[in-house]
């Protein structure tokens, strides 16, 4: 985020707080406290914006949890995943994702 604003972008930050901090996104950079997946959240966002790309970096990441919890990992990093791709897809916004490195399943066909 602070990287786009030096760019001379402007960020637009939605977070739902879950593990993250409001104090982290500066007062002047607009923050949304919404899920990736409240569909009517996002379309107004998007549209009241304009936003044209979504840097999508929402998830849990403890990765203990994960392993006890798997279902709740799934919900939020894979099945919200795919509402943002549907609101992105909706209102015409480009949408990436991060990633780390993993082994790649395809490189050991
Ligand atoms: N930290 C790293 O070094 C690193 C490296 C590569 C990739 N990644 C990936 O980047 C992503 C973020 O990692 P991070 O270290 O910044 O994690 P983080 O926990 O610091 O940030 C995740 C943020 O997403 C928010 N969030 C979670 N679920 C949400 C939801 N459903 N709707 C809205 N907001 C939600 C949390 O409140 C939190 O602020 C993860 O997918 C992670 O795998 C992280």
């Amino acid at each position: 985020m602070l990287a786009l604003r030096d760019a001379g972008y402007t960020p637009v930050v939605i977070d739902n707080l879950s593990t993250g901090f409001r104090w982290a996104t500066p007062d002047d950079t607009p923050f949304y406290e919404a899920d990736i997946a409240d569909d009517a959240a996002l379309d107004r966002i998007i549209d009241a914006h304009g936003i044209g790309a979504i840097m999508h970096f929402a998830g849990s990441i403890i990765v203990p949890e994960s392993v006890s919890d798997p279902l709740k990992y799934y919900f939020n990093n894979t099945v919200k995943s795919r509402a943002l791709l549907e609101a992105a897809v909706r209102r015409g916004s480009g949408t990436s994702f991060s990633r780390r490195r993993l082994p790649s399943t395809a490189s050991r066909r």
